[in-house]
């Protein structure tokens, strides 16, 4: 435990992928492969904060997911409200402020009603910050706020110059810290559209395993990895 207590990422972002290949490997139906991911959030998030990890962004759903069969995506939406009625006082006993990144459309009245009665109700929670990319585009998260920065500067609210890196965090969807560490989970090596803009340093790691495997024994390896990185920041090598 004790390497475990020095050197934690402050934001941690999770690409939750290999539900559907978990359960195709099974001979079951894909959604069967997210029930099982969710099933395993719970203790997993509970033990990331616990390590001291102070953000935790979890990519639930892409914007480009909307691309698939729409059994998929409904089954999808059931499951986020199912996990949102369930988890949700036990996130807000924890102290743990729930936000949402991404756009509203095209997402379900009561999946949005539901987001929103979680964001209100766990806004003062001050343990931690559990920041849930649904419908979440990272070019879309930068084009909404180059919208907004430009409707302030067209109102003479912001001047040309007064626009830099701080600015534009501060309009992406949630004016969270850079993310310091991405694990991806599955084997693939790709980034798809997540936390662009936060990610300029980030470090990346990608373990085999399927999502519904990932549990805190393969977090704690993957917190081992971030701790023998040489974080530069493009300067001198330490
Ligand atoms: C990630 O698992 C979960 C979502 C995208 C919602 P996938 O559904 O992408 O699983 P694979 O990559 O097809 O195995
Ligand atoms: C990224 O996984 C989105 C989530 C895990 C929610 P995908 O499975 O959608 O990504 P690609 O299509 O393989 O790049
Ligand atoms: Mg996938």
């Amino acid at each position: 435990m004790a390497a475990l207590e020095k050197n934690i990422p402050y934001h941690v972002g999770i690409i939750m992928d290999g539900n559907g290949r978990w359960a195709t490997k099974r001979g079951l139906k894909r959604s069967m492969g997210h029930k099982e991911g969710a099933k395993n959030l719970k203790t997993l998030v509970e033990h990331i904060f616990k390590s001291g990890v102070k953000v935790l962004s979890l990519y639930a759903l892409s914007s480009e997911n909307f691309k698939r069969d729409s059994e998929e995506v409904n089954d999808l939406m059931n499951l986020f409200m199912e996990n949102f009625k369930k988890e949700f006082s036990y996130l807000k006993e924890q102290n743990i402020k729930v936000v949402f990144s991404g756009r509203r459309e095209p997402l379900r009245e009561d999946v949005l009603a539901s987001m929103d009665k979680i964001t209100k109700e766990t806004k003062n929670g001050n343990l931690a910050i559990l920041n849930i990319c649904l419908n979440y585009s990272g070019q879309d998260e930068i084009v909404d706020a180059t919208k907004k920065i430009a409707n302030l500067v067209v109102n003479k609210e912001l001047a040309i110059n007064e626009i830099n890196k701080d600015t534009i965090y501060h309009y992406l969807y949630q004016d969270l810290p850079p993310v310091d560490f991405i694990i991806r989970t599955s084997g693939e090596y790709r980034i798809s559209n997540f936390l662009l803009y936060q990610a300029s340093y980030a470090e990346y790691y990608f373990p085999k395993v399927y999502f519904p495997d990932f549990n805190q024994k393969e977090f704690d390896m993957a917190l081992m990895e971030y701790q023998k990185r040489n974080r530069r920041f493009g300067g001198n090598a330490k």
